[in-house]
């Protein structure tokens, strides 16, 4: 049996399979986001302990047998977020998260010297790591001060199941840290925030050993005393384990809180004038590169939110056949932008709303936006040399078919939906848990589940969905003058 962890910014997902890569079942535990300040988004890690025991929790209630025959556990986890730790181990304060925007003033500065971009591979984004840690040396120096170690979200789980200081590269590539072509902390971006290595956790590919299940820990799990915690990968790279997205050519797009339009690549292909993203894959000699954009279902569950409605409820409503597009644009910039933007300060919009507008009319104009987002991203992926010819749907939003046709048509390319089964960042990982536990060929374990049904662009609808994106594109430079 192997255990993967996916610790969301939703939730904590705990998802157990046994040798033969089948599901053995899962449980969750929820997690809340803080947002004390706009552009804020904080979690205390003792949340992220709390929602990782009741996920187990909820696993062990009916799987207690199952659960003590683990030989590995694989850890994923939201990407980028500063965890702070003082010389005794203690969190100094909240999580700055991933879509925290606070830092954008020092991410600028940082982005200015060409030695980031050059090294790192990436635009210094607001939501990466060396910039909160940028903006807590300006804002915070008292904890800056106390300041000794900075982990990742995951990591901080993985010192908390194992009691040691250790990262990965495809979540360590997200920090501005890494030398992402040389898979090494670079002295030189450290110290460029005013930090050396031994700030940093140690560095394993993610199908390594990174540690051993604490002796307490594996008690209260009913565990045994040897197991191994893999290196893990950051949630994106994880879910591309899970999708057997680890060879040149495949591609997934992830409809979760963010959303994602991830491609696996050879070799190290960085394009940071395209405001894509390039990081070590989780598979060593890997890398991905990937378009992200901030606001996926978190822009649904926001609309959901205000109309007292659940999301599925809303996505239900529109029916079985796509609408052509109504004439009201919504861009999902509810926490600014990244890909291709690059843009903290926006925010979102309705625009072209009329007395017929309605709900509905509203639903598909919020899942026609995110679609559009992810059509900035295909382009930015083009101008990285990366042409996609199809992409397979992950993440809680793709069980949507109305939304997967949007984006199948926004993108006009066709959409992939899995064979039942959760592929997911937690079933990566678990994966990961077995190639470390049992020193297994990663590429032999990450193979691509059969796809169920491919949702094809509706030919109909193209020329609509065209003018509509026109629409959308040219909004962002006419409210930018206006919003920031
Ligand atoms: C990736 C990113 C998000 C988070 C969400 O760069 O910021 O996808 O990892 O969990």
């Amino acid at each position: 049996m192997y255990l993967g962890l996916d610790l969301g910014t939703s939730g904590v997902k705990a998802l157990l399979i046994d040798e033969n890569q089948k599901i053995v079942g899962s449980g969750t535990g929820h997690l809340d986001v803080s947002r004390p300040h706009s552009g804020w988004s904080e979690q205390d890690p003792s949340h992220w302990i709390r929602a990782t025991e009741d996920a187990v929790a909820a696993l062990k209630a009916n799987h207690g047998r199952e659960l003590s025959a683990v030989k590995g556990i694989g850890v994923s986890g939201q990407m980028h977020g500063a965890t702070l730790l003082d010389v005794g181990d203690q969190v100094l304060r909240p999580c700055i998260l991933w879509n925290d925007t606070r830092s954008h003033a020092e991410a600028a500065e940082l982005d200015a010297n060409p030695k980031f971009r050059s090294l790192s591979g990436n635009i210094v984004f607001p939501g990466f790591t060396a910039p909160k840690i940028a903006w807590v040396r300006n804002n915070e120096p008292d904890i800056f001060a106390r300041l000794q170690r900075v982990l990742l979200p995951k990591d901080y789980l993985r010192f908390w199941l194992t009691g040691e200081h250790v990262s990965e590269m495809s979540d360590a590539a997200g920090t501005s840290w890494l030398d992402v072509g040389k898979r090494a902390w670079s002295p030189e971006l450290l110290a460029a925030t005013g930090l050396d290595e031994s700030y940093m956790p140690s560095l394993v590919e993610g199908t390594e050993v990174s540690g051993i299940l604490k002796p307490d820990v594996a008690a209260r799990w009913g565990m045994g005393d040897k197991v191994v915690v893999a290196g893990g990968a950051g949630d994106n790279a994880a879910s591309a384990c899970g999708m057997g997205t680890v060879g040149e050519g495949h591609a997934f797009v992830s409809l979760g809180t963010s959303g994602v339009l991830f491609a696996a690549n050879r070799a190290y292909l960085p394009n940071p004038e395209s405001a894509v993203h390039t990081f070590c894959h989780a598979l060593p000699d890997t890398w991905h590169q990937m378009g992200v954009i901030l606001s996926a279902t978190d822009a649904l569950n926001w609309y959901a939110g205000i109309v007292s409605r659940k999301a599925a409820e809303l996505t239900d409503e529109l029916g079985a056949d796509l609408r052509t597009p109504s004439g009201v644009t919504f861009l999902p910039y509810l926490s600014g932008e990244r890909t291709p933007l690059n843009d903290s300060a926006i925010r979102g919009s309705f625009q072209g709303l009329e007395h017929a507008s309605d709900r509905a009319v509203l639903t598909q104009a919020v899942l026609e936006g995110v679609a559009f987002a992810f059509r900035d991203c295909l382009h930015a992926l083009a101008a990285a040399g990366t042409r996609l010819e199809r992409v397979t749907a992950v993440g809680g939003g793709s069980r949507s078919t109305y939304w997967l046709k949007a984006i199948a048509t926004a993108l006009n390319i066709p959409v992939d939906v899995p064979a039942d089964g959760d592929f997911g960042a937690a079933f990566g990982v678990a994966r990961l848990g077995l190639i470390a536990a049992e020193g297994a060929d990663p590429h032999a374990i990450c193979v691509a589940p059969a796809t169920d049904t491919t949702i094809e662009p509706d030919a109909n609808l193209i020329g609509a969905f065209d003018a509509a994106y026109n629409r959308y594109h040219n909004l962002y430079p006419a409210l930018k003058g206006v919003q920031s």
